[in-house]
């Protein structure tokens, strides 16, 4: 029998209905904060991921689901939404008409699969272009706490720190590696990488000797220069005045290499349910004149998951208004042609095919959640009269054959 692939997971039926309804209220807010939606290709010119995420960043190491197609061409399954919003939004020179961009996308990493982290995941994320001040951050945060109201998840704390600019952050890189150099050879052999590539992502190590070890490290904050340093104060007063609760954590560096200034996490149960930041230069590095930007990824799993541990969204399921039971044969096909009318009259319509007994007939109309049903036979259809159950109340009305549509309207 052959399986889905590891780290991949089917979605259906009841389970496909709820990702409907929460991407449906999740459009909802994006609308609301004026963000334009978004479908780009699954797959993309492998470089544009190197030249954005960091060539030695783990998703460029270890993480890229890459091929060659039969023209020879390295190609890669996106492992993450924000570059292939900068490629689209630089070649359909979206940043004058659209400057704020929303997508719901699978994604895809090689990761070690375990609660909560797939190989194909999806991704909820918003990315607003053009606007550099700590009011367009705050916008971006707002956006996403809303997203966690909207759907009722409590508990996710709200983390955030400054990584600086390409101006203060080389003054930074110095002072940490002067912190770590004594240290080396006791860091991971991925952290003894970074060294030299990208010290700041040593940081984010989630090796605990390491941890321990960088857990005096200065702060990136005290490096600031006094743009960035003003930006950030700006951003948290702006927060504050938004009510919206963060705590400030100077080691939050996150794992992609784009990232300037702001950066930001919501923690929920011990991982990011979301997590993004400012990139003020990623549009140039990709070829377009300098656009700063800003924006955030939920993990659509992760949103899920929490959903499903507070119970929220319990009824959400797909509701028939009418189930049309029979007994015999004129029966199932008078039966048929009134669910068509009804279908077509825009009732959710289910009816019997089967030679079941009524009682089964009525216990399937129950596992589809059906709010009414009815029985058609051969004196339904001489009398032209049918009685209508409703399946939670029990309560029985006599209607004419004729008049079901009218019925279920006024009920
Ligand atoms: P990221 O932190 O790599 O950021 O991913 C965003 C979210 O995707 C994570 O917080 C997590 O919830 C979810 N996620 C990541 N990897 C997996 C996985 N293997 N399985 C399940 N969920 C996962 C980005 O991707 C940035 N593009 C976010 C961003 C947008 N920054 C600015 N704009």
């Amino acid at each position: 029998m052959i399986q889905a692939p590891r780290g991949t997971k089917d979605i259906f039926t009841s389970e496909a209905y709820l990702w409907a309804h929460i991407e449906n209220i999740l459009r909802d807010i994006f609308y609301r904060f004026n963000f334009s939606e978004i479908r780009t290709p699954m797959f993309e010119n492998t470089e544009l991921f190197t030249r954005s995420v960091g060539e030695d960043s783990d998703i460029a190491q270890k993480e890229m689901y890459t091929f060659m197609d039969k023209g020879g061409r390295s190609l890669t399954l996106k492992p993450e939404g924000t570059a292939p919003t900068v490629r689209c939004a630089i070649q359909n020179n979206l940043f004058e008409s659209s400057p704020k961009l929303f997508y719901i996308t699978p994604a895809f990493r090689y990761e070690r699969p375990q609660s909560g982290r797939y190989r194909e995941f999806h991704q909820c994320g918003a990315e607003s272009f053009a606007d550099s001040t700590p009011t367009c951050d705050a916008e971006i945060i707002s956006l996403a706490s809303q997203i966690l109201n909207a759907l009722g998840i409590k508990g996710a704390a709200l983390k955030i720190n400054s990584i600086g600019c390409e101006n203060c952050r080389p003054k930074y890189n110095l002072t940490l590696k002067n912190f770590i150099a004594d240290n080396l050879k006791n860091l991971c052999g991925d952290c003894q990488n970074r060294f030299e590539l990208n010290p700041l992502r040593i940081l984010d190590c989630k090796n605990d000797s390491c941890k321990k070890i960088l857990n005096n490290a200065p702060s990136v904050l005290n490096s600031l220069c006094d743009e960035c340093k003003l930006h950030f104060e700006i951003l948290k007063n702006l927060l504050t005045d938004l009510n919206i609760f963060y705590e400030v954590d100077d080691k939050i560096v996150r794992g992609l290499d784009y990232y300037t200034r702001t950066v930001f996490e919501f923690i929920y149960d011990n991982s990011a349910i979301c997590g993004g930041g400012r990139y003020d230069n990623l549009v140039s590095e990709l070829g377009a004149k300098k656009i700063p930007a800003v924006g955030f990824g939920f993990g659509m799993e992760r949103m899920i998951n929490a959903i499903k541990a507070q119970n929220l969204f319990d009824n959400c399921q797909v509701k028939l208004d009418l189930f049309i039971g029979n007994i015999g044969e004129n029966a199932v096909k008078k039966s048929f042609l009134i669910a068509n009318t009804l279908r077509c009259a825009g009732f959710n319509i289910e009816y019997n095919n089967l030679n079941r007994s009524v009682k089964s007939q009525i216990k399937t109309a129950c596992k589809f959640n059906a709010k009414f049903f009815t029985i058609i036979g051969d004196d339904e259809i001489k009398n032209g009269s049918v009685k209508i159950k409703n399946l939670l109340t029990k309560s029985e009305t006599q209607i004419d054959i004729n008049s079901i549509n009218k019925f279920l309207e006024e009920n």
